[in-house]
């Protein structure tokens, strides 16, 4: 393998065996200076300048740390810039600097908090317990739609109030979403795939503002309720923000921890020690379990920012301009950080892993619910079906999300 060979751009790297691709982003880190590489082609946009690939932890963590001068108004999820029709559904705080994403953050926050996330806690359980009720009762089967996606959109739609007979809806929608370059999902013509991905926009849209008018007549005790009633400082809310708001926390919040819990099996099997040491205490380690499975599985693979002035970073001059992609994938692997990375260790520590984000005002806003509920779901597969394995998975073919679409799981019970 040489630097020359590695694409980062190329949709074909992304289908690489990981093991390759972890090589690959080995290679990287080993270099003097970030690569440079032409942009993909992308539906919405025409070719941009091209990015700097930033490999390495301390590039990542430096970059999440200055938003003032790496800034995300200009696409942090993509990256080519986002047009303007697709900010409409898109253009949530995930997309915006400060004050805008201040403003945002701060009422979002509030509805967010960790009193609210308590609230849920219950619900994760019982819904956690069903899964798993039908897990026994279906068999081996694919985990993916009988475990891993079931829970974080329930919890998900749950906290906004929607109602059951729409989860489908949702979910095929976010798939389309997220679904990167996967033919599976998106048209290969790609006039075709920035209307279907616009489309699936206004879908959700038009969900949550029916949503939002019911519950501003009668609020109820859910998240809709607490973001369109105006709060002690009289922020609230458009109905605007409100939409593109509700398309993130349901893209950013069921992908993400779906792929978490599909790689948590493919891990707890690959490394059978591993599970065993998690089955002999689960209580002390499962916390650091799903910390590991965050890190190794790095759900996000990306986040991509824009320089905002010249600067100098660990040797490299960045102009105005220039476009960084910030890979945690490869962070979460750097070897001055983390020994023996591809080693899934349950018990690392410290694991300050980037899997969330960079320190910084973009830190993921989900973390603490993904972790409740990676927590809650594990502790009652794992108790009551510890012998479950994963087959061979089949990845999703994206460079956004570390995805995988089918898992074969067996188990005797
Ligand atoms: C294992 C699961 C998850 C992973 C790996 C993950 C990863 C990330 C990452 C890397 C970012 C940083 C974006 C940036 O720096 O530009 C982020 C932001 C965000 N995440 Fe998560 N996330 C997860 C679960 C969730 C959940 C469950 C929710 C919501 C219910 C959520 C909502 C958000 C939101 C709203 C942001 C944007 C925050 C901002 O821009 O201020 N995430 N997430």
């Amino acid at each position: 393998m040489t630097v020359a060979g590695i694409d980062l751009s190329d949709t074909a790297f992304w289908g690489w065996p990981p093991a390759d691709r972890a090589s690959a982003f080995a290679l990287l880190r080993a270099q003097q200076h970030p690569q440079f590489y032409a942009e993909p082609e992308v539906p919405f946009s025409d070719k941009g300048p091209g990015y700097y690939a930033l490999v390495r932890y301390a590039d990542v963590a430096e970059a999440s740390r200055h938003p003032d001068v790496f800034c995300s108004g200009k696409g942090a999820t993509n990256i080519a810039d986002l047009p303007a029709e697709f900010n409409e559904y898109f253009g949530s705080m995930i997309n915006m600097d400060d004050p805008r994403h201040a403003r945002l953050r701060r009422i979002v926050s509030r509805a967010f908090s960790p009193r609210m996330i308590a609230k849920f806690e219950a619900d994760v359980r019982r819904t956690a317990t069903t899964i798993v009720d039908d897990l026994l009762a279906t068999g081996p089967c694919d985990f993916v739609p009988h475990v891993s996606a079931r829970l974080p959109l329930k919890i998900i739609c749950d906290m906004m109030g929607i109602p059951d007979d729409r989860y489908e809806m949702v979910l095929a929608n976010t798939n389309m979403i997220l679904s990167g370059s996967d033919p599976e999902f998106l048209s290969e013509d790609l006039d075709v795939a920035v209307t279907q991905i616009l489309t699936a926009g206004q879908h959700l849209a038009e969900l949550v503002t029916g949503l939002a008018a019911a519950r501003g007549q009668a609020p109820g005790d859910d998240l809709v309720s607490a973001l369109v009633t105006a709060n002690i400082d009289g922020e609230q809310l458009t109905s605007a923000e409100l939409a593109s708001f509700f398309i993130l926390l349901v893209v950013a919040g069921n992908e993400t921890t779906r792929t978490a819990l599909s790689h948590a099996l493919m891990l707890l099997t690959e490394f059978p020690e591993q599970r065993a040491l998690l089955l002999a205490d689960l209580e002390t380690r499962l916390e650091g379990a799903v910390e590991e499975v965050v890190r190794h599985a790095s759900p996000v693979i990306f986040m991509r920012r824009t320089l905002t002035r010249e600067y100098v970073m660990n040797g490299q001059d960045y102009r105005e301009g220039d476009k960084v992609v910030l890979f945690y994938y490869s962070a979460n692997r750097d070897e001055t950080v983390f020994a023996d990375p591809e080693r899934f260790d349950i018990t690392r520590s410290p694991n300050p892993h980037l899997g969330f984000g960079g320190a910084g005002p973009h830190f993921c806003l989900g973390a603490h619910l993904a972790r409740r509920e990676l927590t809650v779901m594990l502790r009652e597969l794992l108790t009551r079906v510890p012998d479950i394995t994963a087959g061979e998975p089949d990845r999703l073919l994206s460079s956004f999300v570390n995805g995988v679409k089918r898992l074969p799981c067996q188990f005797s019970g």
